[in-house]
């Protein structure tokens, strides 16, 4: 049986459903194929019960702390099945919000695997065991991505594991090793070290988050020694034995092979795109050296009538946020809108470890780079009363600017819920507001925002409670 539509989606993570509806809105008759659930990894394996998992962390953390405020907590300890069922329900109650968003805009959803068979033919085999073929004008690959290994390093889900694994385990290991310090490894690492592990993180670079400006770096690293976390920075693990209880690992750094024992290794370094028997090839659509979809303009591939977005299409930056804003213009260029690609100098890279970490644009080091004459601005959350009151006094917000013009190249902040602040520094870069537009703008007093309002201030010479 043939159906025809103006669009077929391949993958209903937060890229593909929100292309989807932005294609419905259009007047697109649409259709969604998806093997696994609707919301995708971010919805069932990354996003949403990693940030479950960090609050249970944070609640686990202030209960510890509670005492100091002067109230009174018996005892401390996590239910792990309890906090599961929390973690299901967060994403049952989500699951259900994008099967009604699918039906509320009409788009029509298949549960099974897509195969590109022509330019504008789908073939799907329906988890049923049946297939059915569509007819597509336009097709969006969103397809996104899944953790990757170390060639010799296979994960096995038990003892080895990746990010999917390690969210449903189902009790928290007492040594947790964690490879590589990106945004993956520090947020297991801060989110475990809070439900009792005692973690080793193993970087390959210099620093832990090696993408953020090395002031963050800096700072999460010294909060999670404080907080007991073991990072180690420039260290290359050269073999994992498995012993009758757990793993050995073997890691050399500054030229010193030391042993590390662990009941679980999570292997964080990296993902790679998902493109396999999706038929690419039999179309057209190229993909570059490590497979990532190629693109061009509004997220055209080299294929004709062939759109592609999200993690599939490039390493950096994998994030949620970035393949839903990808659909939405790829969606309007096909429509025959004017649509551009996303400028990602303005995109928030958030990472919810503990104290939390949010950015743009470009660090202090890469502006120098490209030849900008900067001006910085800091705030430490130390001078910021909400912060006092919040008894998390760790981290700064950190302005890097163009100093002609004042011009926003960046903003890098550590520290008390900074993921929900970062969004005033987006919106300023958007709209093209310099510094000078932030600090005349009036920040409500007590608030975590007057970092970003001092730190504007201290870029320009006049900063208050410093
Ligand atoms: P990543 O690229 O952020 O970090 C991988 C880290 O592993 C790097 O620091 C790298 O230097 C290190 N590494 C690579 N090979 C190594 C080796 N052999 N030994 C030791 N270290 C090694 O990748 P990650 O953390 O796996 O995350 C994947 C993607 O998912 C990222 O693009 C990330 O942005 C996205 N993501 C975003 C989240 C958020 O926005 N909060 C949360 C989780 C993931």
């Amino acid at each position: 049986m043939q159906d025809a539509y103006d669009l077929v989606v391949i993958g209903a993570g937060p890229g593909g459903y929100v292309g989807a509806i932005r294609a419905a809105q259009l007047g697109m008759r649409t259709a969604i194929v998806e093997r696994d659930k609707l919301g995708g990894t971010c919805l069932h394996y990354g996003c949403i019960p990693t940030k479950a998992l960090l609050q249970v962390a944070e609640v686990a953390e202030l209960a510890r702390r509670a005492p100091q405020l002067g109230v009174r907590v018996e005892s401390v300890s996590v239910d792990l099945s309890a906090v599961h069922r929390y973690r299901e329900r967060t994403v049952s109650t989500l699951h259900r919000g994008v099967e009604y968003l699918m039906r509320k805009n009409g788009i029509a959803t298949f549960a099974g695997t897509a195969r590109l068979v022509s330019r504008d033919r789908v073939h799907v085999s329906l988890n049923d065991g049946s297939e059915t073929e569509l007819r597509a004008r336009h097709v969006l690959i969103a397809t996104g991505s899944r953790p990757r290994s170390l060639p010799w390093l296979a994960l096995d889900g038990e003892r080895v594991l990746s990010s999917d694994h390690l969210v449903s385990l189902q009790e928290v290991p007492g040594k947790l090793a964690v490879l590589g310090a990106g945004v993956i490894g520090v947020e297991f690492a801060s989110a475990f070290a809070s439900l009792g592990s005692q973690v080793t993180v193993i970087e390959i670079l210099p620093r832990a988050l090696p993408a953020e400006d090395e002031e963050v770096s800096a700072a999460v690293e010294k909060a999670f020694a404080r907080r007991g976390i073991r990072v180690l920075t420039s260290a290359s693990l050269k073999s994992v034995e498995r012993t009758p209880t757990g793993l050995q690992l073997s890691v050399e750094k500054d030229g010193q092979v030391e042993g590390v024992e662990a009941d679980r290794l999570l292997v964080a370094v990296g993902r790679g795109p998902v493109t396999d028997g999706l038929g690419l090839e039999e179309v057209g659509v190229e993909v570059d050296g490590q497979g990532f979809v190629r693109t061009q303009g509004a997220y055209r591939t080299t294929a004709p009538g062939i759109w592609a977005i999200g993690d599939v299409i490039h390493a950096q930056p994998m994030l949620a946020h970035v393949a839903s804003e990808e659909a939405v213009r790829a969606v309007e260029d096909m429509a025959g809108h004017a649509a551009a690609p996303l400028d990602y100098d303005a995109v928030p890279r958030c990472t919810y470890c503990s104290p939390e970490v949010a950015s743009f644009g470009l660090t202090e080091a890469q502006a120098r780079e490209r030849g900008y004459e900067v001006r910085v601005g800091r705030f430490p959350f130390s001078a910021n009363s909400k912060a006092l009151i919040l008894g998390e006094r760790e981290g700064f917000v950190k302005v890097v600017a163009d100093a002609r013009h004042g011009e926003i190249l960046g903003m890098h902040l550590v520290g008390p819920r900074v993921t929900e602040l970062v969004p005033e520094g987006i919106l300023a870069k958007s709209v093209e507001a310099t510094i000078h537009e932030v600090a005349a703008a009036v920040h409500a007093h007590p608030t975590l925002a007057e970092a970003v309002h001092e730190a504007a201030l201290d870029a320009l010479g006049r900063v208050v409670h410093l």
